[in-house]
């Protein structure tokens, strides 16, 4: 940080931004429409992760990445089902990989913003607590905050087998403590300036990182995690079409919205 931003440090308010990449295609889901506009329960997955983030009273500003030629359809979209309200919504659109389109989110971003969440689209039904958690951990100071689960399944580490040997049995190379694991989800939380250099300094190859986390990893920052929750799970086989559509039917059932 510049000097003079540790100096505005105490009397400027902290405000809070979610980045929302949603420029996937969905590829794992199946053909058809992009996969942030794919409808759960008769809205589509992009309106409830925006609402699920701007909830929040923390956020003021949530960024939205879509699609590289669906930025005018997914404005048109977010006006017809978002209330107006005291957060702003903007589109920009998105790029080839992940880590491109949160590079492009955080792009614009305005200057007074100094935590910045970065949310899949994919993740529907995060409740609004596990967005507050994570806002409370980093506005506690911590520069890197992740929502996590202990994991369910044993995980092996394999020589994998891909391309013309896909589907031939995978050596076993080693098998990780399952308590020492963590199955991490988003929101992930951030000191601003630490994500914007991760972003600045870390480039990976092929498909990008998947998690930015992993990115501030790479800086040297630690990173924490925080309990995360069930109804954050990513939305990405048709399997999790069904149960995110369960989830909905129970809030309904005990919510009655
Ligand atoms: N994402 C993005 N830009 C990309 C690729 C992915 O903004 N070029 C977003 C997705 O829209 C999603 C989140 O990153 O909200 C997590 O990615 P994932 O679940 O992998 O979604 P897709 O990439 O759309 O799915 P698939 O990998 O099955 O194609
Ligand atoms: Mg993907």
């Amino acid at each position: 940080m510049s000097a003079s931003g540790a100096a505005e440090r105490s009397e400027r308010p902290s405000r809070t931004a979610a980045v929302i990449p949603a420029a996937g295609r969905g590829v794992r889901l199946g053909p058809g429409t992009p996969k942030a506009l794919r409808a759960l329960g008769g809205v589509p997955m992009l309106v409830h992760a925006v609402r699920a983030m701007a909830g929040s009273r923390a956020v003021s500003l949530v960024v939205v990445v879509a699609p590289a030629d669906g930025a005018t359809e997914v404005r048109h979209l977010l006006d017809e089902y978002l209330q107006p309200g005291s957060t702003d919504v903007v589109v920009v659109p998105g790029g080839a990989t992940r880590q491109e389109s949160v590079r492009l989110g955080l792009a614009a971003l305005p200057e007074d913003i100094t935590t910045v969440l970065v949310h899949d689209a994919a993740r529907p039904l995060v409740p609004v607590d596990t967005v507050d958690a994570v806002v409370a951990a980093v506005r506690d100071g911590a520069p890197a905050v992740v929502p996590g689960l202990p994991l369910a399944d044993t995980v092996k580490q394999v020589d994998p087998r891909t391309g013309d040997r896909a589907g031939e049995p995978e050596p076993v190379t080693g098998t990780p403590e399952r308590a020492l694991l963590r199955a991490v989800q988003t929101p992930q939380g951030f000191d601003r300036a630490t994500l914007a250099e991760a972003h600045a300094k870390i480039a990976l190859e092929g498909e990008g990182a998947t998690d930015d986390a992993g990115m501030v990893e790479r800086l040297g920052v630690e990173v924490v995690v925080v309990p995360g929750h069930e109804e954050a799970f990513k939305v990405t086989r048709p399997l999790d079409l069904v149960l995110a559509e369960a989830v909905l039917a129970r809030r309904r059932a005990t919510d009655g919205f």
